[in-house]
This record gives C-alpha cells, structure tokens and sequence, in this order.
C-alpha cells in the first residue's frame, strides 16, 4: 500500500514521464554492499548498478565523506591537499599523456566540457557518435546520445556511425578484416562531414559501447578509428562513465582493453560510489589550450569532501582487489551463462569481461531474431525473484548485467540459478 501510494504522490509532482524501473516499481531503503532491501525488508542481490562501485554504502567511502564533511567543504578555488592528492592519484593510471584532470559533478558536465575543449582545440564542430548512444543529458550532449535524440533535433553538426553488432556480422572473418570494415564507418562520417563543409572536431564514444549492446570488440579496431580520427584533424574522446574504474577486471579503463590512448577521457558514475563526481583527463596542451581562451569552473566539482570520497574509492579498489575480484569471478559468471545457453534456446549469445555481462536472448538462433518482449519478461521476473539486471541494444533484447564490484562467486551461483530457474518456467 504505502508503494502505491508513493507511486502516485511521484506521478503527482515528477509527472508520468519520469523514468522508472521495472513494471512493479520498487521502493528501496536500504543498501550494503551488493545487497539492496526494499521497504518490506525483502533483499534484493544488486547485479545492475555501476554507481555504488565498491558496495553500497561502503563504510570506508562513507566514513570519508563525513570526516571531509565534518572538517570543511569549499570548492577548487582554495588550495587544497586533499583534492590535490586526489588528481594525482587519478591521473596515476592513465597512460603519461593524459596528465592533467577537471573535477565536476555529472557524467552530462564531463562529456559537455569535452566537446568545449574538442571543439575549441580544433577549431571544427562535427561530432561522431555511435546511432545508440547515451551520453548525458544537456542540450549539446543530448545531441550526441542517439539512443533517446532522433536525427531531425541533432543538428547539423553530428554524424552517426552504425553500431558493432559482430554476433550477426562477422560472417566468417576474422578481427583484422572485420576491424578494418567497422573503421570505414567512421571514415565515411568524416568524409560526409568534409563534402557538407563541416570541419571535424572529433569522435566520443563509450568505450563499452554500453547502451550499443556490449559487443565484443573486434582487435585493433579502435587504434584503426583513432588513426582515421587522428588523420582528420580531429580528437578521440573516450567516455568512461560505464567502463571506467577497472569495470572489466584487467585495466582500469576501457580504452586500455582496447588498445588506443584517447586525447581526452570523461567519467562519472562509479568515481564517488554515488555521491556526484565526475571528471574530465586530458592531455596537457588542449587543457592549457583551452584554458587560456576559457575560465572553467564548476562551484561543487572536486570539492574537499568530493575529493576525499573518491580517494576512497580508489582506496578500496586497491585494497580490496576488487579488479582481481573482476576478474575471476566474471569468468566464472561468463562460464555459468554458457552453460545455460546450452539449456535454453532462447540465449544467442553472451558476452562480456570482468563484471560486465550481456546475454542475447532471440526467437530463434539459426535467423537471430531478437526477442524483446522475452527479454522484458525476464528482467521483470528476476525482479520478482530478487535479483536485478536490465536490458540494453537497439532491440531491447540484451540482459545487462553489470553488478557492483564486490559480487563474489556466491552472489554469482545465485544469480545464475535464478535466471535458469526462471527461464525453465517461461
Ligand atoms: C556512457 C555514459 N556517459 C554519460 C552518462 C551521463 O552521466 P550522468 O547521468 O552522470 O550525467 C551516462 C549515464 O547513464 C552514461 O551511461
């Protein structure tokens, strides 16, 4: 009863559109580690959310913050060592290129900022993205997030290249052939750009390709785009909101599992472990570039307490190996979800790396005929039996299943045996 209730009291003031999980809404008030209760006191296992990286309401984390809080919080504008210590020791894991950082406060802030610096440090506006990308949500960044903005209100300064879909397209050939055929779309967009006279900014993708459908990457793809992108007079802006962080176990950035270093890097989400961080590293000559024809700054972005939370998230990760964690316990998750495409003839494909997972559900392996309003149901239904995931692609047809980083292997068979259980009774 008092869900419903709240459910209307929220359509009342935050009107009808605003966006909701699942078609039983749930009401959730508590969260620890990967472990999320409802207002029953019905848990929940977290194998979605990115946000709280290191666990909901990491101890460490948020002891940091009200220490921070309890001394003082002012912005960037005073020295301080914490946020001084902070860039350092961010900037620690980025190749030696990328050495100069701008704090913020959303995902949306850090992509807007890098079209300012790609467009001022070219000179050029045009600017590719993927055609389902999200990017964030202000009125330059909702140009380039396709996934929600149709071609006709992205003005004249975008271009799409089509999304990796190698599960349906790789046709027998190998990463080399298959890499160097995505690559010629980008190249087209830069030369649609040039014979519209536009001049080339720059290309911004997620490095996951995260709402795309989490495909596997072909080898050698990316250093391929970055040439091109490069040859163009343009800059690569990696978007490492979902991939960032060690999300895939091995490095700590997605460009890095890919094999290219960008020019400039965004990222938020999981960089305070839910209180609103974000940030924005790039080379040295574009910030002091764009620095000497622009003041930027952003009242609450790196503040003291900001600073001190997302030292302890990088604290955390460290300590607690979790990228290690990553690792292991997301091969063994990729081997339980093959073993259940064996079982149901529903799964086409899985795919993914460290804890980042996408399973393909279709209508019919042999046509690959996505399967949506299957793989609703089945979001739903893991819902219903306590375990959440969502769905990602242009058809509406992937689970992604992206969990905080301490999932073990325990929440793991949990998981795994909620989705088998569920798709033997679908
Ligand atoms: C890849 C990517 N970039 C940027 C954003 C925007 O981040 P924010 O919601 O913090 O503005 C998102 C949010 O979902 C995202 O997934």
């Amino acid at each position: 009863m008092s869900t419903q209730s709240l459910l209307e009291r929220r359509f009342r003031v935050l009107g009808k559109h605003s966006p909701l999980f699942y078609d039983k809404p749930l009401q959730l008030v508590r969260g620890e580690g990967v472990w999320l209760y409802d207002a029953e006191g019905k848990r929940y296992l977290d194998a979605y959310n990115n946000v709280p990286h290191v666990g909901h309401c990491h101890p460490r984390v948020v002891d940091a913050l009200c220490r921070q809080a309890h001394a003082l919080n002012t912005h960037t504008r005073y020295l301080d060592d914490t946020v001084v210590t902070y860039a350092e020791r961010l900037l620690s894991t980025f190749d030696k290129s990328l050495s100069n950082v701008f704090f913020c406060c959303t995902g949306t802030e850090a992509n807007e900022l890098a079209l300012r610096i790609a467009r001022e440090c070219t000179g050029g506006q045009g600017i590719i993205s993927t055609a389902h990308a999200y990017h964030g949500n202000s009125a330059a960044v909702a140009q380039i997030s396709t996934l929600f903005t149709p071609p006709e209100k992205r003005g004249p300064f975008i271009r799409t290249i089509p999304v990796l879909d190698p599960y349906r397209e790789r046709r027998g050939r190998d990463d080399e052939t298959l890499s160097t055929a995505y690559a010629q779309d980008v190249q087209k967009a830069v030369d649609d750009f040039a014979r519209n006279g536009v001049k080339f900014a720059g290309l911004l993708i997620c490095t996951a390709f995260s709402s795309e459908g989490l495909p596997t990457v072909p080898r050698g793809y990316l250093a391929k785009v970055v040439k091109i992108v490069h040859d163009a007079g343009g800059v690569f802006i990696a978007d490492e909101v979902q991939a960032g962080f060690g999300r895939f176990g091995s490095h700590m950035w997605g460009h890095q599992v890919l094999g290219a270093t960008p020019d400039i890097v965004t990222m938020g989400k999981p960089m305070g472990n839910g209180h609103p961080l974000a940030g924005v590293v790039a080379r040295a000559d574009l910030v002091e570039q764009f620095t000497s024809q622009n003041m930027y700054f952003n009242t609450f972005g790196g503040n003291a307490v900001s600073a001190a939370v997302g030292l302890a998230v990088l604290d955390v990760l460290q300590e607690e190996r979790l990228l290690e964690n990553a690792r292991i316990v997301g091969e063994y998750v990729i081997a339980g979800l093959r073993k259940l495409q064996t079982k149901h003839a529903l799964i086409g494909d899985v795919r993914g790396a460290g804890l980042f997972f996408a399973v393909e559900i279709v209508r019919d392996r042999t046509t690959q005929e996505p399967a949506p309003a299957e793989t609703k149901r089945i979001v739903n239904g893991m819902r219903e039996r306590g375990v959440l995931i969502s769905r990602i692609g242009i058809h509406d047809n992937i689970l992604k299943i992206r969990p905080p980083m301490p999932f073990s292997t325990g929440n793991a068979d949990l998981l795994l045996k909620t989705l088998d259980d569920l798709m033997t009774s679908l």
